[in-house]
């Protein structure tokens, strides 16, 4: 049998990070593949409400307690024309959508996917599109939803059958502008001037709106930091956040590499917020932008598939990444990523929601399932919020092809507003060995493990599907306990651990 490691971890209720925006926990969802025709909205499918929404799909996604939507894209926003998906259904043009090469069909435009938002307590975070179009078509769109009445656009919507305006409150400035692929791609200096004139209209119609400026679509773009750099410098006192988008794979299957890529995405973030302070001291600015990690994931997976299928079809099944047990472990770190910088991080969002490189999967006309990765995410929605503390990690460390120094454990722990309950999320990487875990508290008195959920399978590419919906599903028999001030774990070989104390009430 192999041995077990150790992982030790400190954990003091003063050192704090920082209040964690429940918006850190937020997803996406593009007019791409199944995500809205066969995810979201599906005329005639047995669960579909008298809106056509999917209850089976919407019971799953308030399964996931989600507090904000980014909405229409993504690549696709970048050649939509809103006013296509608004008024009489039988009047919206069907367009070529030259982003993903379909067809969009227009039957869900804004007004349905606020219905949709309300109907699955979430936010909608809308993006304007400043690919093909520019700073008229945005402040329309905000008049369109955000403006009571008596004007032009506020009156159409009204017309339209919504009387009250949608208040979306977060907006995006356009999709990575830095990328050829993206339509109406833009230097820094380009995209920054429209940005700012778009911001400028925009909020000249809502002065409450929260904007985010687009960050590189990756950092491993040639124009990485120089972007931000510009960008910001360009608009920093009309914006308040800057976008982050990451996606690994695990191509070569090197599953140790894979599992580390989070020390990358934490490389990431750290690097852009020393851009961001760098343009705050340059302009002697007392404003902080933060930033909103509005697209992370696994995606690759589908890769090849998505290569075969034919264009100009609607709603065909692309991007439909069926996710792994390793699959999850890495999202439950990335997960850790984000809530490690709560202090700057404010928004999140899981790419993609349904269908689409998402936790959630669809049959058109069928079933509906909880993929691997929907688990880490839930748990994080569910028991992540309030305040990130900052856990001191002392455990063994590997190398891998692309990271040095990657510890066995990677460990977050978030305390409740009310502060009476304390989550400590935990990752063994070992995949060969078991940890011994313990936590020393300081300040917890009273506290006791509740529960000790774990996901774990003995196949790491073991996956969920329509028949097997239930094959990699978190248990509730790991061995966390509270004894003479410490958490004692066992955490088993590549698991993922979710390990809930409580105050007992006096
Ligand atoms: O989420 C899928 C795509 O990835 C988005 O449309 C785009 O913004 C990114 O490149």
């Amino acid at each position: 049998m192999a041995p077990t490691r150790r992982g030790t971890v400190i954990l003091e209720k003063d050192y704090r990070i920082s209040e964690i925006d429940d918006r850190l926990y937020g997803a996406f969802v593009e007019h791409l593949g199944r995500a809205i025709y066969g995810g979201v909205y599906e005329p005639g499918h047995p669960t579909a409400d008298s809106d056509c929404f999917r209850e089976d799909v919407a019971e799953l996604v308030r399964e996931l307690n989600v507090p904000i939507v980014r909405y229409p894209g993504g690549n696709f926003v970048s050649g939509y024309n809103w006013e296509d998906g608004v008024g009489p259904r039988e009047k919206r043009p069907r367009r070529l959508e030259l982003a993903w090469r379909t067809v969009e069909t227009n039957e869900v435009g804004v007004n349905e996917f606020a219905q949709w938002a309300k109907k699955v307590n979430t936010e909608v975070m809308m993006a304007i599109n400043l690919g093909s179009r520019g700073i008229d078509a945005a402040r329309n769109l905000v008049e369109y939803c955000n403006h009571p009445s008596g004007s032009y656009y506020s009156d159409l919507r009204r017309s339209h059958g919504f009387e009250e305006p949608h208040k979306f409150k977060v907006w995006c400035l356009g999709n990575e502008m830095d990328g050829p692929w993206q339509i109406g791609a833009k230097t820094a200096y380009e995209y920054g001037r429209t940005a700012l004139e778009a911001a400028k209209v925009m909020r000249w119609v809502d002065p409450s709106l929260e904007l985010v400026i687009c960050g590189s679509s990756g950092s491993g773009m040639p124009t990485f930091a120089e972007w931000e750099a510009t960008v910001l410098d360009l608009t920093y006192e009309h914006v308040d956040y800057l976008s982050l988008h990451t996606y690994y794979g695990n191509r070569d299957d090197d599953t140790p590499n894979f599992l580390a890529r989070s020390l990358d995405m934490d490389r990431f973030i750290h690097s852009v917020i020393a851009i961001c302070d760098y343009i705050k001291a340059k302009k002697r600015s007392k404003k902080t932008i933060n930033l909103s990690f509005d697209e992370w994931n696994v995606w690759y997976h589908s890769n090849e598939a998505d290569r075969r299928i034919d264009p100009w079809s609607i709603a065909p099944p692309q991007l439909e990444d069926i996710y792994t047990m390793e699959d999850a472990l890495l999202v439950g770190s990335m997960l850790m990523s984000l809530m490690r910088r709560a202090d700057r991080v404010k928004i999140g969002c899981l790419a993609q929601l349904i269908n689409v490189i998402a936790p959630i999967m669809t049959e058109t006309g069928g079933r509906a399932w909880r993929q691997t990765i929907f688990y880490p995410f839930m748990h994080a929605s569910l028991y992540g919020r309030g305040t990130a503390l900052l856990p001191i990690i002392r455990a063994d460390k590997y190398d891998s092809k692309d990271f040095t120094d990657v510890p066995y454990l990677d460990a977050m722990a978030v305390l409740s507003r009310e502060e009476d309950e304390l989550t400590i999320f935990a990752v063994n990487r070992d995949l060969e060995q078991s940890m011994d875990l313990t936590c020393e508290l300081r300040g917890f008195e009273g506290f006791a493990v509740q529960e000790h959920i774990v996901l774990e399978h003995q196949d790491l590419k073991a996956v969920n599907t329509a028949d097997n919906p239930h094959n990699v599903v978190p248990h509730t028999r790991g061995d966390g306990v509270v004894e003479d001030g410490q958490v004692k774990a066992k955490l088993s070989k590549a698991s993922w651990n979710v390990i809930r104390l409580a105050k007992a009430k006096s």
